[in-house]
């Protein structure tokens, strides 16, 4: 095993042009590996803290370089993890930044695959399983925190449950986003793109829904397998006094849980992400209880893939998945941590790109180390297929 030389932090940029954290780590024996921290726009409210990034590198180069330079094995996850827990000396890393620890974590766990002559994913304790490929849930449509004027719920995503391998997949998102730009302008809707790429209609979600429903629908029969599509609803962004406010449309609590069920019912969706607010867990478990069988209700903002937060859950059947995003906790051991739990649980894993992104794939190799069955991680935009693109290539190497 080799140590950490050195730990370089500079600020670079993210694909919405927001300073981001760059991390280089360098072992002893010629390792290398490069990471930057994406981040988020409807970021939970219990996520790990996010500096502003001049702060963040600072404090990590006072407080965490000089504990890994020279100290710290390249190669050992935990030990880095640990280390920048240590650190830092907080539950939430205000003092060094969840940004700074991040991108330390992942640069440190692609200079420990460099030693090895690995890919990342096998370093990360994982193999490629052939048929068992983490599907890619892709934004087509949305608004919310991620757009002006479009449509109040954030994502619509199109879920490629059917496709034979993960480049069928990937594809199949991409044709589904083509369609859904051809009946948009079909319709004469102007449409921008939200900051993941998907389009931003000026629409009412009723129309969202013919829409994309229609657009699946197309390209399911022209690629010859099940394509269906699921909600990120990111209701704790619009919850008020009490009050769901979608647009025009306020509802109470129960009103949300009928409405919601009544979503999966009507169109069949493979996956509900944050139906209801980030402290919500009684009115989480009744929708479960409701349609869990029926689909995947999923843990954003309100699990923060925190172990915490997650074991709350799953003592009153809140969900049964969860999305894992490293920087919302700092560490990959972190959010190790969190897809064991879930696991344990039998909860589905879903590994997350977050609104602000950058060309870092690592989310690409944590999801198939960790056997994840979904990786959310947008259609289009470079900062998006970089993830994507990454999939295809582990498949292909790995076949
Ligand atoms: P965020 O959104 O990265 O802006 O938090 C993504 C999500 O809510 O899943
Ligand atoms: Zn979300």
């Amino acid at each position: 095993m080799t140590r950490i030389e050195t730990v370089r932090l500079r600020a670079v940029l993210d694909s919405r042009g927001n300073k981001t954290v760059e991390a280089d780590v360098l072992t002893e024996s010629g390792g290398f590996g490069r990471a930057a921290a994406p981040s988020g726009a409807s970021t939970g409210e219990y996520e790990a803290i996010e500096l502003p990034v001049n702060e963040a590198i600072a404090a990590a180069r006072e407080h965490a370089v000089p504990r890994l330079d020279g100290r710290v094995y390249a190669g050992d996850q935990r030990e880095v993890d640990d280390t920048l827990r240590a650190a830092d000396g907080t539950e939430d890393f205000s003092e060094i930044g969840a940004n700074s620890a991040v991108a330390i974590s992942m640069a440190a766990a692609k200079a420990g695959a460099d030693v090895l002559g690995a890919p990342l994913y096998q370093h990360l304790g994982g193999a490629f399983r052939g048929e068992n490929f983490p599907i890619p849930l892709g934004n087509v449509v949305g608004g919310g925190e991620h757009a002006q004027e479009a449509t109040a719920i954030q994502e619509f995503l199109s879920a490629p449950v059917g496709a034979p391998s993960v480049k069928d997949a990937v594809f199949a998102n991409a044709q589904v986003h083509g369609e859904i730009g051809s009946l948009l302008e079909e319709r004469g809707t102007p449409a921008a793109k939200g900051d993941e790429g998907a389009w931003a209609p000026p629409v009412s979600d009723a129309e969202a829904f013919e829409i994309v429903e229609e657009a699946v629908e197309t390209v399911s029969d022209d690629v010859g397998f099940d394509i269906k599509f699921g909600l990120d609803l990111a209701a704790a962004e619009v919850f008020e006094d009490g009050e769901y406010v979608f647009g025009d449309e306020v509802r109470s609590t129960e009103e949300q849980i009928e409405y919601v069920a009544g979503l999966v019912d009507e169109y069949d969706l493979a996956y509900v992400e944050d139906p209801l607010d980030e402290d919500a867990y009684e009115a989480f478990a009744e929708l479960t209880e409701r349609v869990g069988d029926q689909t995947l209700i999923c843990g954003d903002d309100l699990f923060v893939t925190n172990t915490e937060r997650l074991q709350e859950g799953i003592d009153v059947d809140a969900a049964n998945s969860i999305l894992i995003k490293p920087n919302q906790i700092g560490t990959l051991s972190d959010a190790f941590d969190a897809i064991e739990l879930a696991t344990r649980n039998g909860y589905e894993t879903v590994v997350s790109h977050r609104s602000g992104e950058t060309e870092d794939a690592t989310i690409a190799h944590l999801a198939v180390a960790t056997d994840a069955p979904f990786i959310k991680t947008g259609t289009v935009q470079g900062e998006r297929t970089a993830k994507l693109n990454e999939l295809i290539r582990i498949a292909d190497e790995a076949l």
